[in-house]
């Protein structure tokens, strides 16, 4: 059966793409992983043989700024569906694999907070059709048992589906000057005018859905905010303390105001971003430039009476992460959500003489298919304006995009498409 059509999509051409003997998914993935060589060996081709035309922000080698070029994106295969990308959102992981700080293989292209509109499915896709307009998740396998408990961001082939940046077959996606180009990161690379997605990793939207900032939803913002709804206890009366207020953090914080929290606390050290964490619910903020971090955890207990039940901690610093376990109360909960490699030091007493927890919460700790649809509801009532984080740039200033989200001059970039 053809895959349907929506109009004005993007133009087709024949190409000489030829799959070779198709192998068992992930198998693929893990050689893809074992293998020391970070060249890419892959020369796999679109089945059906037919790629289209698309502008793509392709990153050739390690730390190379990004380059946009046109490249040849497969058809899209029985499972997969073509979306007209119409807003990506920036992340700092984005970054970290330009530079090569992620397991990634070059040429790639990156781009994980993708929207749009859906141009055509493959014969496989139920859900989906084309015309629909679309928010891009992560990937996850759909058959782990995270997967099926429905914690697709702990997914066993988490590693593979979201750096491997190929088809589980272990074929690329995408051809720029007849070189393999992988265009499966996070399974989309969306910074492109055009992406590859499947029916697991896209959520529809309504059809004015203003993906001019909605794209910037779907990494960190809703990482901040599940780990607030979902990881953590947080309820009417709360006590609740989010360490750095960067695009995750105001998440944390508007997220904390929606379930009724009462005391919610916003730390940082760039005034401007205290100033608006208290106009999305902060109820203090407290700068911590200049200051002893034993000061500002006894500042913290003395606001609250006896600590916070909840921290979230998205600076990533080890000894921020000890403050935010010291600033608890009695049961209290501390969340991590950053992978920097410092070992953190607590000591076993702080933890086990107040029954306090320290743990980990990815990806907003539950399947984006279902938690996105109740921020986008949060949203729609006003109450999680996740437009005050976000500045659009066009997606020729990609690189600008990324510079200014590094420098802390932009909360949450979203690049957009004419
Ligand atoms: N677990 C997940 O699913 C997930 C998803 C997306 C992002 N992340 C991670 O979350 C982290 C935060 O992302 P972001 O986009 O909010 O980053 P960001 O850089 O915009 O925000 C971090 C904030 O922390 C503040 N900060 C840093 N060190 C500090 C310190 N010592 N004391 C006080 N404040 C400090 C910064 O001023 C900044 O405002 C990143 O490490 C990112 O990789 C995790
Ligand atoms: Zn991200
Ligand atoms: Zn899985």
């Amino acid at each position: 059966m053809p895959a349907s059509s929506a109009p004005g999509s993007a133009t087709g051409e024949a190409g000489a793409g030829r799959v070779g003997r198709s192998r068992e998914p992930f198998d693929t993935l893990n050689l893809i992983f074992d293998n020391s060589n970070r060249q890419s060996s892959v020369t796999l081709t679109g089945r059906g043989g037919r790629r289209v035309k698309v502008q793509a922000a392709v990153a050739w080698e390690a730390g190379a700024k990004l380059s946009i070029e046109e490249v040849d994106l497969d058809d899209p295969r029985d499972d997969e569906i073509l979306v007209r990308v119409e807003a990506v959102g920036v992340c700092h992981t984005d970054d970290n694999a330009r530079l090569g700080r992620m397991p990634v293989r070059f040429p790639i292209i990156l781009g994980h907070e993708g929207a749009g509109t859906v141009e055509r499915v493959g014969a496989a896709v139920s859900r989906i059709r084309a015309g629909d307009r679309v928010l891009f998740t992560p990937d996850y396998c759909g058959r782990c048992e995270q997967c099926l408990l429905g914690f697709t961001p702990y997914c066993d082939h988490l590693v593979a589906l979201t750096f491997g940046g190929t088809r589980p077959d272990g074929s690329p996606r995408a051809h720029c000057g007849g070189r393999p180009v992988r265009a499966a990161f996070f399974g989309q690379s969306s910074f492109a005018t055009h992406a590859l997605v499947t029916e697991r990793n896209v959520v529809p939207v309504a059809a004015d859905a203003p993906l001019g900032y909605l794209a910037g939803l779907t990494c960190g913002v809703q990482a901040g905010a599940g780990a607030v709804l979902n990881a953590m206890p947080v309820g009417p009366g709360s006590r609740v303390a989010v360490w750095g207020a960067g695009a995750v953090g105001l998440a944390a914080v508007m997220a904390a105001a929606a379930s009724g929290a009462d005391q919610i606390i916003a730390l940082d050290r760039v005034g401007r971003r205290l100033a608006l964490a208290a106009e999305l619910g902060a109820t203090l903020t407290i700068d911590t430039a200049g200051q002893e971090l034993a000061d500002v955890t006894a500042q913290v207990v003395a606001a609250t009476g006896t600590g916070v039940n909840v921290a979230l901690d998205t600076t990533g610093s080890p000894a921020v992460i000890a403050a935010a376990v010291e600033s608890l109360a009695t049961h209290g909960t501390a969340s991590v959500i950053t992978s920097s490699g410092a070992p953190v030091t607590v000591p076993p007493g702080s933890l086990l003489l107040r029954g306090r927890s320290l743990r980990g919460s990815m990806g907003g700790h539950i399947n984006p298919t279902v938690f996105i649809p109740r921020l986008l509801e949060l949203h729609s009532r006003g109450r999680f304006p996740v437009d005050r984080l976000v500045k659009n740039y066009p997606f020729a200033e990609v690189n600008a995009a990324i510079a200014d989200s590094l420098a802390g001059a932009t909360i949450k970039p979203v690049l957009t498409f004419d």
